[in-house]
């Protein structure tokens, strides 16, 4: 089977792990502080906070800036879930808007039709590795004083119109789960260049505390552990060129495949680095014949492991349609929308006919050319 994913780590990361261990110290120590800088410096701003997943760099982001009950975020509908969580977590209400077809990521032009007195922040995700319209975005966040917080989760290293992505917003947003582009096993980091937000966020990720024993604001424990740090930073020095072989292995792929009927590949905006997390096609099921859950299915019987999400838009996930359980069964939910009645026809057209091929740095030639015979023999 030729898989779709796979985490690249090697000596390197495992004589940093040992260190660790010897070292008695396991959280918040050097290594954390270490990481943080390299990966502030790698992406050109002032401040990053390591924390232990992305889903809590975005929830303590949207705490920092004070989020909370009847405020409007506006989020895309294609993304993972946690962008939408996050949202939740805070008691503010997530507001969909749809995506562009060619990127998948949030399109600015419907995203203004979404604003509303009571838009408080954004949060563009740059899907699959590639860059958001952030001149679009940003325009609109100026002109009514909203917050953007970049959900960077997928696009470590991706750049638009040459500035790397989480440095264009207000804060950025990390994930290094096992399967992206760098990894620590778990982990997150948040970058910003203000500074007092930044202070804000060291406090949430450690239970609120400005002292050993003084909590000022609600905080949760997100903090990073040694261990977790002391990969990332091995990881972060090998991040270009992990990159740079995605890179070639996508457009290797995407480019002996554009003359299949019954496939889409993706139209990169030239202004942009895209990173490749996923390796994005897009089926046309009435040409193909059978569904994509099908195809999915007949690609794997011929060795050919590829990854398929997500199913549908986010906005029609039972927790927002149901409104059951905590929290749209409070009453601070009373002026969100009913999920059951949002219909986005860009995100709709798209959503569950999308695949990732394979496309990580450790597929060899022979693979390559043989995930190609399996599409073209299809
Ligand atoms: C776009 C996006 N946002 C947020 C997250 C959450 O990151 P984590 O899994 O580290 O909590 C993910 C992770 O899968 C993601 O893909």
């Amino acid at each position: 089977m030729i898989k779709v994913g796979q985490p690249i780590v090697g000596d390197e990361e495992i004589s940093a792990v040992a260190e660790v261990l010897r070292s008695g110290r396991y959280v918040q120590g050097p290594r954390v502080a270490e990481f943080e800088q390299a990966f502030a410096e790698y992406l050109g701003v002032s401040h990053a906070v390591a924390v232990c997943s992305g889903t809590a760099a975005l929830h303590i982001s949207l705490a920092a800036y004070g989020l909370g009950p009847t405020d409007e975020v506006i989020v895309p509908p294609l993304t993972f879930f946690s962008t939408v969580t996050s949202v939740l977590h805070q008691n503010a209400i997530p507001i969909f808007s749809d995506i562009e077809s060619a990127s998948y990521c949030l399109d600015p032009e419907d995203l203004a039709r979404h604003v509303t007195e009571r838009t408080k922040a954004i949060i563009p995700v740059h899907l699959f590795g590639h860059p958001t319209d952030m001149d679009g975005i940003n325009a609109i966040a100026e002109e009514h004083g909203l917050v953007v917080i970049e959900d960077c989760a997928q696009a470590h290293g991706a750049e638009y119109r040459g500035q790397k992505v989480g440095s264009i917003g207000h804060v950025g947003c990390f994930s290094f789960y096992a399967t992206k582009n760098m990894t620590t096993g778990e982990g997150g980091m948040i970058v910003t260049d203000d500074e007092e937000i930044a202070e804000k966020c060291r406090m949430i990720r450690n239970h609120g505390m400005a002292g050993r024993d003084s909590h000022l604001v609600l905080g949760y424990n997100y903090r990073m552990g040694e261990m977790s740090a002391a990969i990332g930073s091995v990881q972060l020095r090998k991040l270009d060129l992990m990159n740079a072989d995605r890179i070639r292995n996508s457009e290797y792929l995407l480019s002996h495949l554009d003359d299949i009927p019954w496939l889409r590949v993706p139209k990169i905006n030239m202004d942009t680095k895209h990173v490749y997390f996923w390796c994005p096609v897009q089926i046309d099921e009435p040409t193909l014949g059978v569904s994509t859950k099908d195809l999915v299915g007949v690609l794997r019987e011929r060795g050919v492991e590829v990854r398929q999400r997500y199913d549908e838009p986010l906005y029609r996930q039972p927790l927002l349609t149901d409104r059951s359980g905590y929290p749209l069964s409070c009453e601070h939910y009373s002026g969100a929308p009913d999920y059951t009645s949002v219909s986005l026809p860009v995100v709709e057209a798209v959503a569950g006919k999308m695949i990732g091929l394979p496309n990580h740095p450790k597929l060899s030639q022979d693979e390559l050319d043989k995930v190609l015979e399996v599409f073209h023999g299809i």
